[in-house]
């Protein structure tokens, strides 16, 4: 049996599975994100340890006999967070999480720094980890000076389910300090940031076995071990293990949290002028390249509090049908924006309202906002010469059918859909504790879900979507100069 923990910004998510890949049993609980000051995003690490007991609890009571059986855990987390630890590996402060965007200036210096791009193949974008040491140094020089180990969400929890310092390729590649073409920390990039390598935790691929379960652990949850902890991955990489996109040109699209277009590489092929992300894939020489915007289905949570109904009453008020744009265009910076623009100032925006305009109007422009925002990760992706033919679509946002075709017809990319609900984060980093703890082949542990659905474009409408993508594009241009 295999243990799959997605470590989420709104919660961790635990699944079992058996060697064949099937789902035993899963269990979730929700961890609380504080924001001390706008634009502050932070959690506390003991909050992820009590959330990985409670799912385990869990889990054991849905099936004792399977977990007893346990050989492997997978991790996956959400990237770029920095958890400060002394040299007795106690937390120094908060973690600072992906979302938080108070360093924004320390991110424009590093990313000025013409070798930080070269090395790391990716703008220095503020929700990722370097910036954050760098805002510490300047605000808090007492917890930077004591910081002995940086490690990322889903490395804490290892550190505590094995007390070891140990990372993966895909996790770190967040992080600026690390040569993504090499798959190293790089000291340049390190020195740039005010930091060393012996800050950094050792590294390991995806796939390969990374630290044993404690033995306090074994005994608490009734194991006899040995129980291997594979290497694991960042959230978005996990998922593309969890949804079979391995092979070279092979993607998906989700509207989660954030929306996502990833693509897997079998080379490393940089292009930060595009604002596309370029990180190791969580296997041995493969590389993910994907454009990431950050408000999508929190663009549609955003809307639902401000209109004071539920997403899915807001949702299910659309037709399955799409019939044509909306004639509202909604910009969905609400958090600034990473690809293409690399703009944390900027922020969201309505334009085209009537006196007649409805909340269904406004939901049907919010959804198609995002479309369009992951039209620009797409043109982005293109300008690197990755087209995807077709993308698997995931992420609570797929579950409105009229917000995937409207999103096929602003792609024009068929979107296929998955069979079955598990195949996410949680399911990657399962297939990557087989991998780890058997050795196994990954092309043969994470074969593809079955296809239950296929969302065509509609020819009918790409047009009229098209006029509206353009009007889109020149909100954008025409607003970020006022949004300073
Ligand atoms: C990726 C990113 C997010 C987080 C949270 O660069 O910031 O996708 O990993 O899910």
């Amino acid at each position: 049996m295999y243990l799959g923990l997605d470590l989420g910004t709104s919660g961790l998510r635990g699944i079992l599975i058996d060697d064949a890949g099937r789902v035993l049993c899963d269990a979730e609980t929700s961890i609380p994100t504080s924001t001390p000051k706008p634009g502050w995003s932070e959690q506390n690490p003991l909050d992820w340890i009590n959330a990985c007991k409670e799912v385990v609890e869990k889990l054991r009571a849905l099936d004792e006999t399977a977990f007893s059986k346990l050989r492997g855990i997978g991790l996956s987390g959400h990237m770029h967070g920095a958890t400060l630890l002394d040299s007795d590996g106690t937390v120094l402060r908060p973690c600072i999480l992906w979302n938080d965007t108070r360093s924004a200036d320390q991110a424009r210096i590093l990313d000025q720094t013409p070798e930080m791009r070269a090395i790391s193949g990716n703008i220095v974008f503020p929700g990722f980890t370097a910036p954050k040491l760098e805002w510490v140094r300047a605000h808090e020089p007492d917890v930077f000076s004591k910081t002995a180990k940086v490690l990322l969400p889903k490395d804490y929890l290892r550190f505590w389910l094995t007390g070891e310092y140990i990372s993966d390729m895909s996790d770190s590649a967040g992080t600026s300090w690390f040569d993504v073409g090499r798959r190293q920390w790089s000291d340049a990039a390190l020195a740039l940031g005010h930091m060393r390598v012996e800050q950094m935790p050792s590294l390991i691929e995806g796939t390969d076995p990374g630290g044993d379960l404690k033995a306090d652990l074994l005994r608490e949850w009734g194991l006899s071990g040995p129980v291997v902890v594979a290497g694991g991955a960042g959230d978005n990489a996990a998922a593309a293990c969890g949804i079979g996109s391995i092979q070279d040109g092979a993607g998906f699209v989700s509207l989660g949290t954030s929306g996502v277009l990833l693509v897997a590489r079998d080379a490393y092929a940089p292009a930060p002028e595009t604002a596309v992300h370029c990180f190791c894939h969580a296997i041995p020489d493969t590389w993910i390249q994907m454009g990431v915007i950050l408000s999508a289905t929190n663009s549609m949570n955003w809307l639902s509090r401000n209109l004071g109904q539920p997403v899915d009453k807001l949702a299910t008020a659309l037709p399955d049908a799409v019939t044509g744009p909306s004639g509202i265009t909604f910009l969905p910076y609400l958090s600034g924006e990473r690809t293409p623009h690399n703009d944390s100032r900027v922020r969201g925006a309505f334009m085209g309202l009537d006196v007649s305009s409805a909340p269904a109007d406004l939901t049907q422009s919010v959804m198609e906002g995002v479309a369009f925002a992951m039209r620009d990760c797409l043109e982005a992706l293109k300008g690197t010469g990755t087209s995807p033919q077709n993308l698997m679509a995931v992420g609570g946002g797929a579950r409105s059918r009229f917000w995937l075709e409207t999103l096929a017809t602003v792609l024009q990319v068929p979107l296929n859909l998955p069979k079955g609900s598990e195949f996410g984060a949680a399911m990657g980093a399962a297939r990557l504790a087989i991998c780890a703890v058997n050795n196994a082949e990954p092309a043969e542990v994470m074969s593809p879900p079955e296809i239950e659905d296929r969302i065509e474009p509609r020819s009918d409408l790409i047009d009229a979507y098209e006029t509206e993508y353009g009007r889109y594009r020149q909100f954008y241009t025409a607003l970020a100069p006022l949004a300073a």
